[in-house]
């Protein structure tokens, strides 16, 4: 039995050396394997997951040497770390490592959107030339409501400012008179105002149980006629036949999800609207990222195993 398990696609060259310094057991869809799952994490020191593997109790209690859990990415939603700090297992993450990659997605969506990309992409790419039928609207004087103004959320109405947007933004916990919210002159409001003053909004909220199903009938019908959502947070964030309904009435003009409600989803639904675009949760997926996110992670899955501090532990 292995020392550490990697139970989905983690590569680079950080986890080469940590394969060739440790018992490593590698296999990118034993996530998808409750049994064997379970039998690796039996002897393992630590594992590695993404976002597809559940560190829940029950698995807890079947890895009774594990030190560390280490999560290639900022969510914790799926590793239970009330059980896992009970039972002194460390939780690693890369709290930082991907939010510029998932801000610069955001940016994308927005821009298509505005610009009819995608449609007027495939509609050329089948042989037409249809010029009038893909006139678009500037970003420029638009406003844009972010919805969780943290480092993402801070970070695409950065960009956003750039493109000359009007900003106002919802966050929960962060306090109004925070630097950044100054620095960008952005208007901190309640969710619903948010939702009724925005163009566009941009979901970047962590999923909890204050935010599962955030976004619902009621939240999309306070959106503005024809404005656009785009969620690059968590799937279960939105109630997907909300969004559904709020495109099919032409409420909403456009939608764009890099997250569903279950990974990977049943076929229909948002991906059947021509008004969406769906990709398959790739906010994280560029090189850059994904190469610090597995430097941060490997390091400190080594610092714990030789007795050395990790760097990036969560702390409840
Ligand atoms: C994250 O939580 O960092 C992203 O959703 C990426 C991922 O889960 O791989």
């Amino acid at each position: 039995m292995a020392d550490i398990i990697v139970s989905e696609n983690i590569q680079g060259p950080s986890m080469d050396a940590l394969m060739s310094d440790f018992d490593v057991h590698w296999n990118d869809s034993l996530w998808n394997d409750g049994e064997a799952l379970t039998q690796a994490v039996s002897e393992a020191r630590a594992i590695i997951v993404r976002n597809q593997t559940q560190i829940n109790e029950a698995l807890l209690t079947q890895a009774p040497n594990l030190k560390v859990i280490a999560r290639a990415g900022a969510g914790l939603d799926n590793v239970d770390t009330q059980a896992a700090m009970s039972r002194n297992v460390t939780v690693c993450y890369a709290p930082r490592e991907n939010s510029l990659a998932v801000a610069e997605l955001a940016m994308g969506f927005m821009l298509n959107l505005a610009r009819f990309i995608t449609l007027a992409n495939n509609d050329t790419k089948e042989g037409n030339w249809n010029r009038s039928q893909f006139v678009g609207t500037e970003l420029s004087g638009k406003t844009l409501g972010v919805v969780g103004f943290g480092r993402i959320g801070q970070m695409v109405a950065r960009r956003a400012k750039a493109f000359d947007m009007k900003l106002c933004a919802f966050d929960k916990y962060l306090p109004h008179d925070t630097p950044v919210v100054h620095e960008l002159d952005v208007e901190m409001l309640p969710l619903d105002e948010v939702l009724a003053a925005s163009d566009y909004v941009s979901c970047h909220v962590p999923l909890m149980p204050d935010t599962r199903h955030l976004f619902g009938v009621e939240q999309f019908n306070q959106m503005k006629s024809g404005a656009v959502f785009i969620n690059t947070s968590r799937g279960e964030v939105v109630d997907e036949m909300a969004l559904v309904d709020a495109l099919v009435s032409e409420h909403l003009r456009a939608a764009a999800t890099d997250v569903r409600e279950s990974e990977p989803p049943k076929p229909g639904g948002l991906a059947d609207l021509e008004n969406v675009l769906v990709t398959p949760h790739i906010g994280a997926f560029s090189e850059e990222a994904q190469c610090r996110v597995v430097d941060t992670v490997c390091a400190d899955v080594r610092a714990v195993l030789t007795g050395a501090s990790p760097s990036s532990v969560f702390a409840g």
